[in-house]
Parts: structure tokens; sequence; C-alpha cells
């Protein structure tokens, strides 16, 4: 058990990856008694992901520093939101700790990087603080940070059903699938584009849904479950294994978004035009948009190809991988 409170000077700080993640599906089914939709989803993690470095304080604060001066670092963040929810349920207010954030995921995006941040922190100070929760009660309490906060704890392939919070994890076949190569999803290559003027409300997008859907949202318990059963059953899961090529991916809040952001429709047309893309969609509420190839060498391409008019259309542009990997500690290896 490390005592956070002594020598904290010299302790090596944690290193904490956080990484992105994009929707493979995202199907609004209702809405539940707590306001929320009830969801059906394909989460995905990338390879593209923030860095955390956290030190101890013996003063008590939990001060958040990132180089990017648009995101605000106060109690709003997630990071902070999440240090002080892991320290009052450990019954520990006195830890402190700095906690200086990098940024490499877009901000506002879709991507769940405040949320891949926030599950960071709790992973990241469990260990910082030496207060050795389990799974299960960080899992808890990335539930109570929002709703995207679970699955970018434990990240890979997985089935999010609830507010998103409810996971399931894609049995990958051991063979491997064929559609996508040895490694099955992390075999993907993303292009990833993102016009930075652009910007969509996560709360808009979802009352926008409600507004335009809401008179045929699903009621019973019963019509959730049989469509959470089509997804496991479906062709998007059966592309994951192999068994058939990627089918056009779904996403209810694209339909939303499309009509009222020019930048998404300008993007989506743009990654139409690239060669061999094994499917094009948004992620999560936008306004960030993706195509998935069958490799990272293919994604390059595709971004040279298109590099001019991406650049003409004023988007930034990424080139990565999908993963297997939720946040995780690179530093120290090994538990003390
Ligand atoms: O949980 P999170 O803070 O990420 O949610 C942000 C907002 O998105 C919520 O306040 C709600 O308006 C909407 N939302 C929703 N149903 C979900 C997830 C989010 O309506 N399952």
């Amino acid at each position: 058990m490390v005592d956070p409170l002594s020598a904290d000077s010299r302790q090596a700080p944690v290193l904490v990856e956080a990484p992105a993640k994009i929707n493979l599906h995202l199907e609004v089914l209702g809405l539940r008694s707590d306001g929320f939709h009830e969801l059906a989803m394909v989460m995905q993690s990338l390879d593209l992901a923030d860095r955390l470095a956290i030190e101890p304080r013996s003063d008590g604060a939990i001060v958040l520093r990132c180089h990017d001066s648009t995101l605000p670092t106060d109690g709003s963040n997630l990071v902070v939101r999440a240090a002080e929810l892991l320290r009052q349920h450990a019954g520990r207010p006195e830890l402190g700790a700095t906690i200086e954030l990098e940024k490499r995921i877009p901000i506002g995006a879709g991507l769940a990087g405040g949320s891949s941040d926030g599950a960071a922190a709790l992973l990241g100070l469990n260990r910082l603080w030496g207060l050795q929760l389990g799974d299960s009660t960080l899992q808890q309490l990335a539930a109570e940070l929002g709703s995207d906060v679970p699955f970018t704890l434990s990240g890979g392939t997985q089935l999010c059903f609830g507010r998103g919070e409810i996971l399931e994890p894609v049995p990958l076949t051991e063979s491997g699938p064929r559609a996508l190569g040895p490694q099955g999803p992390e075999e993907l290559g993303v292009l990833l584009i993102k016009d930075p003027a652009a910007s969509v409300s996560t709360p808009w997008a979802y009352g926008r849904c409600r507004e335009l859907r809401g008179d045929f949202y699903l009621e019973y318990e019963s019509d959730f479950e049989q469509r959470r059963q089509s997804l496991r059953d479906g062709a998007l899961l059966a592309a994951l294994h192999g068994e058939r090529a990627v089918p056009p991916l779904r996403n209810d809040l694209q339909a939303v978004v499309e009509p009222e952001q020019q930048s998404v429709r300008t993007g989506l047309a743009l990654l139409r035009q690239a060669i061999d893309p094994l499917a094009v969609a948004m992620s999560g509420s936008g306004p960030s948009l993706f195509a998935l190839f069958a490799g990272l060498a293919r994604a390059e391409a595709a971004r040279d190809q298109l590099r001019d008019r991406l650049a003409d259309g004023g988007f930034e542009v990424w080139c990565c991988r999908c993963s297997s990997m939720g946040v995780r500690i690179v530093q120290p290896d090994q538990a003390p």
C-alpha cells in the first residue's frame, strides 16, 4: 500500500494511455425513465490515445494541466470529476494529485476523448493512491461519470447496451476473421476526419432524435431485447468474425446530425470517394467521421489520395488502427 502523503515528490508519475473510440453501430431504441436513451451499440477502441501523467500532491488539491488551452481544466472536466469521485468513494478526501494531460484525440468530436481521460484518471489514481479498488467498483464509478466512460475503461470491441454502460465483449473466433485479416478488428485501418470549426452538442443530438423519431421509439424491455439479439446475430458481428463483408454501418444520430451540418455532409461525401473503403460513417454524435479499410496502409493511401480535397474542405485528418485495448497504465508496469 503506497502512502501518497509521504515523500510524494520522489514517487515516479503514473502514466496512463486513454484511447479514443468509434461507433461501429449506434441504434437508439427508446427513452428510459431516467431521461436517457436506451441504446444498442458496437464500440471499437482506436490506437489514437491521450496520455495522462499523474503525480501525488500533499496539499489535497486536484490540479489538471493541459497544453491545449481550449480544454477546460476546472471541475467540469471528467478527469477532475473522476478524481473527486474516487477519493470520495474511498473516504480519503485528503488525497491530492497533479494530472498532466497530453491531448491527441480531437476534442468534442464524438470519439469519447473526455470519457477516456476520465476512465484513465480512475485507473491511474487507483494505482497512485494505492486504493486497490477492483474492476467492478471502477466500472460502477465510471458509469456514474458518464455513459461512455465504462466502455473506454475496458475498451476493445464491445456491444454496449442500456445508456451505454452495460458491456458485452464481442467474442472473436480463434481461427481469425477472414475479411478483416488474422487479427480481427485490430487489422482495420481507420481514416478519421473532423472539421475543427464544427461541433455538435450530444444532448442536442439526442433531443433532436427524440423530436424526429420519438413516435417510433420502442417501449418494452422485450422489444429492446429483440433488437439487442438482432445486433448479436446480425451482419456487423458476422463481419467482425470474418464471415462476411462489412455491411453499411448504422448510426441513428448521423441521420439527425447530417441534415444540420454541412461539414458532415461534405466529409462523408469525400470519404466515400476513397479507394476501397469497407464502410464510412459518423462516430457517436459527431461531428468526426471515419472510413474503415482493410489495414492501416490502405487508410494511409486513402489519406494521400484525398489529401488536397480534405485540406480544401478544412478537415483535420488522422490515420490509426482499431485496437483491443482500453485505458491502461503504461508506467510503472507492475503494481507496487
Ligand atoms: O452520459 P453522458 O454525460 O455522456 O451524456 C450526455 C448527454 O447525452 C445526456 O445528458 C443526454 O442528454 C444524452 N444521452 C442520452 N442517452 C444516452 C447517453 C447520452 O440521452 N444513452
